[in-house]
């Protein structure tokens, strides 16, 4: 080698060198206020949604995400217990993520993202318990096989995504028959407490034709998420599901955090060509944490306390879920909301009913008379069902949901004994087949109705009807 050669190659060897070891430059802020939820800091300029950490000396860092700015001042909301922090603690901001290139992957954007969160992802999830910053909650050890990947998704554009067209079993018969579900739908399952919402994403946990489940439960008391996982979701159904549970005192960022998560892990596994079922439980507690988070940075609250970014928040989970590109894989999601004493003025409800493609309303009255599951069939749809199931299954569901109506509308005439049989044909059937028809939409928790089968007993009651 020349002798100018190798001092070059020295002068870069050792540039190198200390470039690698070169200190990252940090940037650190200041806490100065903490108000409610709320902390304040100065002197960190970072994006929305990025990640730092609050660091007190002799403490524990507490997480925390950006979630607004004025001039100055960065407000931030804390992802854990903010007990002890006092002003002039350091904000640090999560280092910037910079993607690896891998051979043989089409090329990735490789700037230097700020430090946005990251949460693992991968069949290691499969069958595990995680709390909405990805850490096991089922004491079985650490994830394995899973990677850490970016949460800062967009929906699909709608043009690239297949219309819903094929119909999905969920194993629940009153749902497969008169509400049938297509691949790739979003539905609303509407009620108040305790009528039997979490026993009905069990159900559908356990029966639904799906590759992954993945349950979301936000917001839901700490008994009643062991409650789920154990009772109602069962071995069979575990197996197949990842668990995102987000408590009712976890900070609302996590509860927020937790929605999002479980959107995440559904569309890594729906990206891979698989089909997702996706339980949501529940859409109002996500709203409502979005409300706590707005209104404690300011924001003015505008229908029954909730702000706008609230309803601008919800569309945008939403939408995520639905079939995935050119009909590669697909995310059915059940989001359940909570409707208490027939609220119809309810504004999540309100906004949850215009941007599903289905509702189904689940019934306090019903639930009184042991009338499991409880969905009330008459105010309950499924937008999508014309394009998923055939004109003769339709031309059933019509005639059992006309003889069905005829029945509920009567049935207090028929009991009182004022209706006079002969004297009207289709009330006549109507009486006749009630019996029929209850035990047609009563079901067991604790077995699951094929799509074929409910279909054929649809039609079978149907057929009996003589005046229609
Ligand atoms: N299919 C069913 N068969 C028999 N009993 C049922 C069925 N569904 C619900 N129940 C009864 O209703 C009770 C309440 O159900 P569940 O816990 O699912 O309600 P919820 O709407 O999730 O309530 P919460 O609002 O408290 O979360 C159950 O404990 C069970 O006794
Ligand atoms: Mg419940």
């Amino acid at each position: 080698m020349p002798p100018e050669r190798a001092v070059w190659q020295r002068f870069m060897d050792d540039a190198r060198r200390r470039v690698e070891q070169a200190p990252g430059l940090e940037v650190r802020g200041t806490l100065t206020r903490v108000a409610g939820l709320v902390l304040e800091a100065r002197g960190i300029r970072e994006p929305i949604g990025a990640q730092c950490q609050v660091v007190m000396p002799g403490s524990a860092p507490v997480l925390a995400e950006v979630v607004g700015f004025s001039g100055e001042l960065a407000y931030l909301m804390p992802a854990g217990d903010v007990h002890g922090l006092s002003a002039g603690a350091s904000v640090v901001p999560a280092a910037p993520y910079v993607p690896v290139p891998r051979l043989g992957e089409p090329e990735r954007d490789v700037r230097a993202r700020s430090g946005m969160l990251r949460l693992p992802q991968g069949r290691g999830l499969l069958g595990r318990v995680v709390d909405p910053q990805g850490m096991p909650m089922d004491g079985q050890g650490p994830l394995q096989d899973v990677a850490a990947e970016p949460m800062d998704r967009r929906p699909i554009n709608a043009m690239d995504r297949d219309p819903v067209r094929l119909p999905l079993d969920t194993g629940v018969r009153a749902i497969n028959s008169l509400l049938t579900v297509g691949r790739g739908q979003r539905i609303g399952l509407f009620a108040g407490s305790g009528v039997g919402k979490s026993v009905l994403l069990g159900m559908m946990a356990r029966y639904t034709e799906a590759d992954v489940i993945v349950v979301g439960l936000i917001g839901e008391r700490g008994r009643e998420v062991k409650e789920f996982i154990e009772d109602i979701l069962g071995e069979e159904g575990r197996a197949r599901s990842v668990v995102v549970a987000a408590p009712a005192d976890a900070p609302p960022l996590l509860r927020m955090q937790g929605a999002a998560y479980a959107t995440a892990v559904a569309e890594h596994f729906r990206d891979r060509g698989q089909h997702v079922l996706l339980l949501m439980d529940s859409l109002t507690r996500y709203a409502m944490a979005q409300r706590e988070i707005a209104l404690a940075i300011g924001e003015p609250p505008a229908t029954k306390g909730y702000p706008p970014s609230c309803f601008a928040r919800l569309p945008a989970l939403v939408e995520r879920s639905g079939n995935g590109l050119n009909g590669v894989g697909s995310i059915t999601a059940f989001y359940t909301v909570l409707s208490e004493g027939d609220d119809q003025q309810d504004p999540i409800a309100d906004a949850a009913r215009a941007i599903l493609d289905g509702h189904i309303v689940l019934s306090r009255a019903l639930a009184e008379e042991a009338h499991y599951p409880a969905i009330d069939v008459e105010q309950s749809a499924s937008r999508v069902m014309h394009n998923v199931a055939t004109p003769e299954h339709l031309e059933a569901a019509r005639r059992f949901r006309t003889l069905y109506g005829r029945f509920r509308g009567s049935r207090d005439l028929v009991r009182v004994g004022a209706y006079a049989a002969g004297s009207d044909p289709l009330l006549d059937d109507a009486i006749r087949l009630q019996p029929a028809m209850t035990a047609f939409l009563q079901q067991n928790m604790r077995e699951g109705a094929s799509l074929d089968d409910s279909v054929e007993g649809l039609q079978y009651i149907a057929a009996a009807a003589q005046a229609l």
